[in-house]
């Protein structure tokens, strides 16, 4: 196994990232963005031959087993359900090595009587579970739970909305930051530590319910801020 650095921020956005659940609705949407804005895309899945097919219709793309898909990618994205969070962080965790950074998309919720609801993690979020359940040196920053995957995979909609991104460190904040930027039409805004996470992940569900009312895909977008305050904030050139 290699032991990739994270990307200095000064670097650029990253050229390679590896996504766990790359076959899914969200996983497809961010290969399909990522690899066709020059990205090194790496598709993960629990059966190899399942990303295979997915990353056969993308530019730049490769797919395998999620472990495999990971080996010596600087950025690892976590795309799957909440209910099979904690599986796939434990095998997640046997086979990232340090200096890795883990982007946690995860908005937990559950179906209930009126539509889906968000919940808390025992560890308050589930960017903190996954910080939780990974080795030390392996750094999780969370964002994107309020992108819709079919605007994304649909390369005919224009995108113009805000990620909010939450992690303990700026220069990994940075880092996810430039691969989110690399998306057109995406602005990533630095929400603060990882333990604020769960307010993020909390408004997915209301965006659900927003989209399902208005019939359509609605993000998340941020007034006020100066147009290059993402950038000082993160400690990028403007
Ligand atoms: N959908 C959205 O619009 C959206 C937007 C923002 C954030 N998110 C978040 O993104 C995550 C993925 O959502 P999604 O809609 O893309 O989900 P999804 O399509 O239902 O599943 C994503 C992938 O997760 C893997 N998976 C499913 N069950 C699994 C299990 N029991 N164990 C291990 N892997 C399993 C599958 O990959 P393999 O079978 O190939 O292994 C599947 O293709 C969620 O946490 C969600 O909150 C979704």
């Amino acid at each position: 196994m290699t032991s990739p650095q994270v990307a200095s921020r000064l670097d650029g956005p990253p050229q390679r990232v590896a996504i766990v659940g790359g076959t899914g609705a969200l996983g497809l949407g961010l290969a399909t963005r990522w690899a066709h804005a020059g990205v090194e895309v790496r598709i993960g899945s629990r059966r190899a031959d399942a990303a295979q097919a997915v990353a056969a219709q993308l530019p730049r793309a490769s797919g395998g087993e999620n472990a495999v898909m990971i080996d010596g990618a600087p950025v690892v994205v976590i795309a799957v359900p909440f209910s099979a969070h904690v599986e796939t962080l434990r095998s997640l965790a046997k086979v990232i090595r340090p200096g890795q950074l883990l982007i946690d998309t995860t908005a937990p919720m559950v179906a209930g009587r009126r539509g889906l609801r968000p919940i808390t993690p025992w560890a308050g979020s589930a960017a903190e579970q996954a910080q939780d359940l990974l080795p030390t040196g392996v750094s999780v920053v969370s964002a994107m739970q309020t992108v819709s995957a079919a605007t994304l995979q649909d390369l005919r909609q224009r995108l113009d909305e805000d990620v909010l991104i939450c992690g303990d460190r700026s220069a990994d904040k940075a880092v996810a930051a430039g691969l989110i930027e690399s998306i057109r039409g995406l602005r990533a805004v630095d929400c603060g530590p990882l333990d604020l996470s769960g307010v993020c992940e909390r408004i997915t569900a209301l965006l659900v319910g927003v989209n399902r009312r208005y019939k359509t895909h609605a993000g998340i977008r941020l007034t006020g801020l100066p147009v290059a305050s993402t950038d000082a904030s993160l400690g990028r050139p403007a």
